[in-house]
């Protein structure tokens, strides 16, 4: 039983970036099938929920996040969890949600999936509801294609849509330069501009063999030779500047540069840690004002202390 004293919870929950992005022709769900490799990095957002009689969302952002881009309506999959975990327990969920958000918005970062995981999380612990893993990916997947694997985290396999998440060997550590765009870019935008660049699609998509492959040596000159994402096309042909970016980022010494998922983050793979401040000291002086350093893989939704 929960007392009324009980203490709130705070969940941890890492932006993602897909190693490998290989994207089928359109099913006739609306979903494009995948063969994707995702790796949690270390950029976050946290979410504590406190004991409440409502239900009410609040948020808070660092300056590189536009908090007013999140949507507070039904859109919203903090709001969304809450909903479907309830329904789950057949009981209506209350508490005060508090977020902090380090992840930029419609970045190709999976934050508003990551923001899910971490209410599904929260609430769950808060309420003492004992939900399983199993019941936890199973609402994970209807939230989002990515929301499963922002609970599991790590580097991992990701198919069907996406939703279908299984850990892979990862035995690197692997430093990125993240540069975030100041506007985000809509996914099923990109993916629409996909399917007009590309008519041509296979339904099998594009297989990750390669990338597995150097995932296991550790060697980061390995990884970035086989680094692919099928979105990056559509979203440089939606955004040029994203390509001038990638350029300018592997002039500046990175061993690669890649759209973040359907973008318009751009991330950049580094040989070390000192090697990616290097680097993004070279392109703030170049004039951009936010880039960031995150190291992978992390792990996914978590309990942290609380101290909100
Ligand atoms: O699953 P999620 O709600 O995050 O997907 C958002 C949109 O992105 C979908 O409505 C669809 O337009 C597009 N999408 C897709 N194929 C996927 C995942 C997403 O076409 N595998």
């Amino acid at each position: 039983m929960i007392g009324p004293t009980a203490p709130p919870v705070t969940v941890r929950a890492a932006a993602k970036i897909n190693l490998h992005l290989g994207v089928g022709a359109l099913r006739e769900d609306g979903y494009h099938p995948l063969t994707t490799v995702y790796q949690a990095v270390g950029l976050c957002d946290d979410l504590t929920a406190h004991l409440a009689d409502d239900l009410s969302l609040e948020l808070s952002a660092t300056d590189w996040v536009s908090a007013e881009a999140v949507p507070l309506d039904d859109d919203n999959l903090i709001l969304r969890a809450a909903a479907r975990l309830g329904a789950l327990h057949g009981r209506e969920l209350t508490g005060r949600l508090v977020v902090e958000k380090a992840i930029p918005v419609a970045g190709g970062l999976a934050g508003g999936s990551a923001d899910g995981a971490a209410a599904l999380v929260a609430l769950d612990r808060l309420h003492d509801l004992g939900t399983s893993d199993h019941d936890l990916l199973l609402l994970a997947a209807g939230l989002g294609s990515d929301v499963p694997f922002s609970l599991v985290g790590g580097t991992a396999l990701g198919t069907g849509r996406g939703e279908l998440v299984d850990p892979v060997a990862d035995v690197g550590t692997w430093w990125w330069v993240v540069v975030p765009s100041r506007v985000g870019l809509s996914t099923p935008e990109v993916y629409r501009h996909f399917d007009r660049l590309r008519p041509d699609a296979a339904p099998v998509p594009p297989d990750a063999e390669a990338l597995l492959g150097a995932l296991r040596t550790g060697q980061p000159v390995s990884l970035a030779r086989t680094l692919h994402n099928d979105l990056q096309e559509p979203a440089i042909d939606l955004r040029p500047e994203l390509g001038a970016l990638i350029e300018r980022g592997e002039a500046e010494g990175a061993l690669r540069g890649l759209v973040s998922g359907s973008g318009p983050t751009v991330v950049f793979l580094c040989e070390s840690a000192d090697h990616a401040r290097d680097l993004a000291g070279a392109l703030i002086r170049g004039g951009h004002d936010v880039v960031l350093v995150a190291n992978g893989a992390v792990a996914g939704a978590h309990v942290v202390p609380s101290h909100v």
